[in-house]
């Protein structure tokens, strides 16, 4: 969908820094955006990723989990995101269905074919426009952050977080119009204005 533009990448890569940084931009600019994320402010979607999240609800499954996730995320997108593109706002949404893909689809195991089915149903025409993939692994990123200096390396999951690196990889591969392949290993000023030299390019600003 024109103009719907989401941001993704492993954890800790900068999509949430960089998000904030669109927002400054287009606040200086006086360019007409809304900057949003699952739930976004969105009641229900906040009631449904509780959840989710919930560490008592240890018992949810895998495909429970896509499917809440899912819902989530239509409740998003039709009280929140749909709304504000129809009256020719910029969205800007920091995750979006590509994290299920990458998340549910490959790391949890669930396969693509399914959770593409899913989200097809959730989202329908409502694909975004151009997707900003942030491209750093969580391990470098984690290490950028300083964590080689404590030993939370030993925490962080990498083999779950190197599927969730790799399938991003292959989407990006696979749709490179909607992809926009960001190399987000240099320095915040570095990546920010690759970020928005590709948008000029598309002719997003
Ligand atoms: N070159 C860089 N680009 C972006 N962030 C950087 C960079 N160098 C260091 N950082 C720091 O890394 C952190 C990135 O965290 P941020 O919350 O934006 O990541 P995220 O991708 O949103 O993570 P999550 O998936 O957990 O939401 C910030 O604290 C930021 O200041
Ligand atoms: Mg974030």
């Amino acid at each position: 969908m024109k103009n719907f533009i989401t941001i993704e990448g492993c954890e800790g890569v900068g999509k949430t820094y960089h998000t904030k940084r669109l927002k400054e931009f287009c606040e200086q600019n006086k360019i007409n955006a809304l900057f949003t994320r699952e739930p976004g402010g969105s009641r229900i979607a906040e009631k449904i990723r509780n959840i989710i999240l919930d560490p008592t609800n240890t018992d949810i499954t895998n495909m429970c989990e896509a499917f809440l996730y899912a819902s989530c995320r239509v409740q998003h997108l039709e009280e929140i995101i749909i709304p504000a593109l129809k009256i020719g706002k910029i969205v800007f949404c920091d995750r979006f269905v590509d994290s299920s893909f990458a998340y549910q689809g490959v790391a949890r195991g669930i396969g693509m074919q399914k959770i593409r089915a899913l989200n097809d149903i959730a989202v329908g025409e409502y694909m975004p426009q151009f997707t900003l993939f942030l491209d750093l692994s969580a391990k470098n990123a984690f290490m950028r952050k300083g964590g080689a200096q404590n030993d939370r390396l030993e925490n962080l999951d990498i083999s779950f977080h190197d599927k969730v690196y790799a399938a991003y990889k292959e989407l990006a591969a696979a749709e490179p119009n909607r992809y926009i392949v960001i190399d987000a290993s240099g320095k915040k000023d570095e990546t920010f204005k690759l970020i928005i030299d590709s948008l000029k390019e598309r002719g997003v600003f």
